[in-house]
């Protein structure tokens, strides 16, 4: 598959984007939980964990390209897009419970989206935000359609 190449805007010379986190609420509603930053490696490209990515929160980083209510305004942006491409994909698997966006921000602030998730890692927003509430709020809609948590390292 061929995508344009999107130029992402960066942190300390290195480009990042953004990962959406939308779960369906024991409630029944599509809720994004979370979002978090993902920085590439340096003189690297891509921004994934398994490629030398580093997590980041969002604020900080949109900080160093906007203020503070643009960066919030965008962050409401993103998660009713995350909540939008869920019920448009929830229309064709409807057993469908979890999404993770992967999404770039460019220099002129337009949105893409790179690629969407269904089985989205959740370890991101563990331990990392300050406040547990974060990933307390994951782990329940999580528990409640029943993903199975990986506890790390069970012994055998
Ligand atoms: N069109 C694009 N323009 C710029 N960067 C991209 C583009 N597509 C992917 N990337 C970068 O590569 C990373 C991995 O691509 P992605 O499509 O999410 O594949 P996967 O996560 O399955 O390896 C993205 O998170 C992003 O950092
Ligand atoms: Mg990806």
């Amino acid at each position: 598959m061929i995508q344009k190449g999107i130029h992402l805007l960066r942190h300390q010379g290195r480009p990042f984007d953004l990962r959406v986190l939308t779960q369906k609420s024991p409630a029944g509603q599509w809720v994004s939980t979370g979002i978090i930053g993902r920085v590439a490696a340096k003189n690297k490209i891509i921004t994934n964990h398994h490629s030398g990515g580093v997590v980041h929160h969002y604020k900080p980083l949109m900080l160093e390209h906007m203020t503070d209510t643009e960066a919030e305004n965008i962050r409401r942006e993103l998660y009713v897009l995350g909540v939008n491409v869920a019920a448009q994909l929830q229309k064709s698997y409807p057993h469908l419970k979890e999404i993770g966006l992967d999404v770039a921000i460019d220099n002129r602030w337009n949105i893409w989206i790179l690629e969407v998730n269904t089985k989205p890692a959740l370890f991101p927003f563990k331990k990392f935000f300050k406040d547990p509430s974060v990933y307390q709020k994951v782990k329940k809609y999580a528990n409640a359609y029943g993903r199975k948590l990986s506890s790390k390292k069970k012994a055998n």
